[in-house]
């Protein structure tokens, strides 16, 4: 593999199911990088909620936020809230229903996208999440957007939920990833959008490994005369 430079930050961004947390942590195990799964922050942030009975938009859940430790440990894999592994909690159906409404929330975002910021001065980085190649790294050495289309992406949700034993249907899980797309679309701070110079990344019909490679060539490609 070629060796890149010893700054970079590759910034993804897509709708819930596009592949982008797989195709992320991969990339940087293969490109030894800091892996920042941003959703896992702002669930983390919605755990918080749940454990104090606050309501998304409450202040006492602002101030909680600009006070908690929220941390990453085994790159990425494990996320600790002040100190407590809540990396199973996150993912619960509890969160999943919750997080949008903590998203939308202006002070909330501003401190986790300062925090992001924070690891992303750490050197070699690559994050996904919705407002990465917009916001919180507009001036990222790459930009992609991954989408696919919702039924695709349901149904890859759909398979993750059965590994948990989770009893769903794939309407069910379709309907879910459609109303969280309108949420994070229509919302009024950070809204899911494409950036201008971010490469477009249809994974429909694409595997994972397909879309690293191409995510890798086109990172090789270009560093190539920055080695
Ligand atoms: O990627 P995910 O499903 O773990 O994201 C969880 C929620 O957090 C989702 O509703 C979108 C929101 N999110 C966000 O607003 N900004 C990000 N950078 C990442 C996620």
């Amino acid at each position: 593999m070629k060796k890149i430079g010893s700054h970079l930050t590759i910034a993804i961004d897509g709708p819930a199911g596009s592949g982008k947390s797989t195709v992320a942590r991969r990339i940087a195990e293969k490109l030894g990088l800091l892996y920042l799964d941003s959703g896992a922050m702002y669930r983390a942030v919605t755990v918080l909620a749940i454990h104090h009975r606050l309501t998304a938009d409450s202040p006492e859940l602002i101030d909680q936020v600009k006070t908690c430790r929220i941390e990453f440990t085994d790159n990425g894999k494990t996320i600790l809230l002040n100190d407590k592994d809540v990396s199973v909690e996150i993912r619960t159906p509890s969160v999943n229903r919750l997080v949008a409404d903590v998203a939308k929330i202006p002070e909330i975002r501003s401190e986790i996208v300062k925090h992001q910021q924070r690891i992303g001065s750490e050197g070699r980085i690559i994050a996904e999440g919705r407002d990465l190649t917009t916001i919180v790294f507009p001036d990222a050495d790459f930009k992609f957007y991954l989408d696919a289309s919702v039924r695709e992406r349901a149904k890859r949700r759909l398979a993750e939920l059965r590994k948990q034993d989770v009893d769903t249907t794939l309407e069910f899980v379709e309907a879910e990833i459609q109303e969280r797309d309108e949420k994070d679309i229509t919302r009024a701070h950070s809204p899911l959008r494409t950036a201008e110079d971010a490469i477009i990344v249809d994974t429909t019909d694409k595997t994972i490994d397909e879309v690293v490679d191409f995510i890798i060539a086109e990172v090789c490609k270009r560093e190539i005369g920055s080695t």
